[in-house]
């Protein structure tokens, strides 16, 4: 499948950093240079930095997403942040199952599948993240993990959604996958939707359209490699996002 189908999605996870003048500064410059570009650019800012990151990039090509969202839409949820509310500050896209909310907050198959399925129904484009650790790697057990992951998120009947690969063991370790480790899992996840939309079809969702992200200390310098195999459509960055130069390096890989 050649990149030609698929448009690529850089994505820059901020997590807990940043306060909104530190935000803004990193939005205003990645709004000035980065010019014409193939890629889809989504920023993912904290919750309290998104109103004012969605009114600096108005009318610009970046696009704005929420780290998280809660799987009900409203009630006694405290804490808690809906998809009506996150499309009522202007997100149109929404993480669902980063390995650290997996890790940090116990967020299991089934509630990550529901949280697809809620931004589905706030019109937000879920990013569903999935990914082995380095022990169910090291026990020869990455498909299996992939494969529970992507599956329980089909059994929702999701609208649509985007992918992101983030083996655990990459992500902030400066250890990234190669490109052949990437690209094996991809196809794998691609294969594996191909073979549950044979037997269950989700309208509008075709496995070869699908963008597949790669996530786990991606660089300016890995981004190329990873980037020319034939399933890898883009990047979800987290430590090199903070740095706009960094991160528009990567945008340019994709151009
Ligand atoms: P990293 O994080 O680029 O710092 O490894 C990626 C992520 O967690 O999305």
């Amino acid at each position: 499948m050649s990149h030609e189908r698929r448009r690529p999605v850089v994505a820059a996870n901020w997590k807990m950093h940043f306060v909104t003048k530190e935000a803004l500064e990193v939005a205003r410059t990645l709004r000035r240079k980065v010019g014409s570009t193939a890629a889809r650019v989504v920023l993912f800012p904290s919750f309290p930095l998104l109103p004012a990151v969605v009114r600096e990039l108005v009318e610009s090509e970046l696009e704005v997403g929420a780290q998280d969202l809660s799987s009900e839409d409203q009630g006694a949820h405290t804490g808690e942040v809906s998809g009506r509310q996150l499309k009522d500050c202007g997100c149109t896209w929404a993480l669902c199952g980063h390995s650290e909310r997996r890790r940090d907050h116990h967020e299991h198959d089934a509630l990550v599948a529901h949280k697809v399925a809620a931004a589905c129904r706030h019109s937000l484009q879920p990013l569903l993240c999935v990914g082995e650790t380095r022990e169910e790697r090291a026990q020869g057990r990455t498909f299996e993990v992939l494969g529970r992951q992507l599956t329980a998120a089909l059994a929702v009947g999701p609208e649509t959604f985007s992918l992101a690969y983030e083996p655990v063991w990459a992500i902030g370790t400066g250890e990234t996958a190669s490109p052949e480790t990437a690209q094996e899992a991809h196809a794998f996840l691609r294969r594996t939707l191909a073979q549950a939309l044979q037997e269950r079809p989700i309208p509008g969702l075709a496995a070869a359209a699908l963008p597949i992200l790669y996530g786990g200390s991606v660089t300016p310098e890995n981004a190329a490699s990873l980037l020319a195999q034939p399933d890898v459509d883009g990047f979800l960055v987290g430590g090199a996002s903070l740095d706009p130069e960094k991160f528009l390096a990567i945008i340019r890989v994709c151009d």
